[in-house]
């Protein structure tokens, strides 16, 4: 029988050794592990060393997803690698695709920001559900600390590097239960890694911009504000599409960017503290890594468990956000 539902049967995950404390960040900016504790959660990050690559981090997440999905790298059709940090501003994902050994797999970036990994999920879901692929490697990671500002305290506390996978594999039932993807450019400016065009003469007719990215900037409180109103509501549109209540959620994995958001969010839709998953403590916001790190490291744990139903949500730049609802196993 064709298998056009799917389920999410690995995940893996993978951080670099290096980690900065909120005490050790004092001596880079005008901060205390009081005041990023208390506003965000978050404790320490991991920083990447100047010898760890995107692809290297990736590489070691995907390899431990197949290897728990009980799948080869060589069974894969599609790696997609959600990023905003790529090794190579022409993708990654094939360099991923090589370390891998993954001969028969097509292979490309997606770019999403923070909403990288769910927008990811329903992207690989798509191609399962039509019938053409069967196994899907879906890889969030980024490397934010090659982007930020190390002088601008209102951002540089609040990042860090890592990546997460995830196998999806064409199933008889379908486990992807409700999803929900929403995009806003107006709010753009609220948050970006922007490109800073220089104009250069090339022959005196002839002119062409040549130039760098700028550091990260962000406006906190728009991005705040924008989180706590719109996640809560695009997961209910997500358990409406899946027909099902919150009370029938056993977990809650929220892109972590902010304790207080993922609080908020919580309590808006009345989900109790024991359900929520919750790991920025450790890591920061480590973007398009962020879920499928702390699901990764959750399903390590033993707290999700097979069949359990997960509320997810994705957001940040774009502005983008969206949320998918999924029973994990197979
Ligand atoms: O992944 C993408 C999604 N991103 C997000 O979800 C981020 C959403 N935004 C946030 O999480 C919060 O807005 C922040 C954590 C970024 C900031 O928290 P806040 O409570 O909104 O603080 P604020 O920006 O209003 O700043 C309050 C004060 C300011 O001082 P004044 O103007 O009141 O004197 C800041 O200059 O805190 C100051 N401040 C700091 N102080 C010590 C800002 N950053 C720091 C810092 N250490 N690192």
């Amino acid at each position: 029988m064709e298998k056009l539902g799917i389920a999410i049967t690995g995940s893996g995950s993978a951080v670099p050794k290096n980690t900065l404390t909120n005490e050790a960040m004092t001596q880079l900016v005008e901060t205390s592990d009081e005041w990023i504790a208390t506003r965000t959660g978050i404790r320490q990050r991991r920083l990447a060393l100047p010898s760890e690559s995107l692809s290297m981090l990736a590489t070691t997440a995907a390899s431990q997803a197949i290897a728990s999905a009980g799948i080869k790298a060589t069974d894969l059709d599609l790696i997609l690698l959600a990023t905003s940090t790529p090794d190579d501003l022409f993708g990654t994902a094939c360099q991923i695709q090589a370390q891998l050994g993954a001969t028969k797999a097509v292979a490309f970036d997606l770019t999403a920001a923070c909403s990288g990994f769910v927008f990811g999920l329903v992207t690989a879901s798509q191609y399962i559900k039509t019938g053409v692929y069967q196994n899907v490697l879906l890889i969030g990671a980024d490397i934010l600390s090659r982007w930020v500002d190390w002088e601008d305290r209102r951002t540089c506390v609040l990042f860090g590097d890592g990546a997460g996978a995830v196998v999806l594999q064409g199933n008889q039932s379908d486990r992807l239960l409700g999803f929900s993807l929403k995009s806003d450019g107006t709010q753009n400016h609220y948050l970006n890694l922007a490109y800073a065009p220089s104009a250069q003469e090339l022959l005196s007719d002839v002119n062409i911009t040549k130039g760098h990215y700028q550091p990260i900037t962000m406006n906190g409180k728009e991005v705040y504000r924008f989180a706590v109103q719109k996640v809560p509501e695009i997961i209910d549109k997500a358990l409406f599409q899946a027909n099902l209540t919150v009370d029938q959620i056993d977990w809650l994995i929220l892109h972590q960017a902010n304790q207080r958001i993922i609080d908020s969010v919580a309590q808006r839709l009345n989900i109790p503290e024991n359900k929520v998953i919750s790991n920025l403590a450790n890591y920061g916001n480590t973007s398009a890594a962020s879920i499928p790190l702390a699901l990764d490291e959750a399903v390590r744990q033993g707290k999700i468990k097979q069949n359990d139903i997960i509320a997810t949500s994705g957001f940040g730049a774009g502005l983008t956000w969206g949320a998918a609802i999924f029973q994990w196993g197979r």
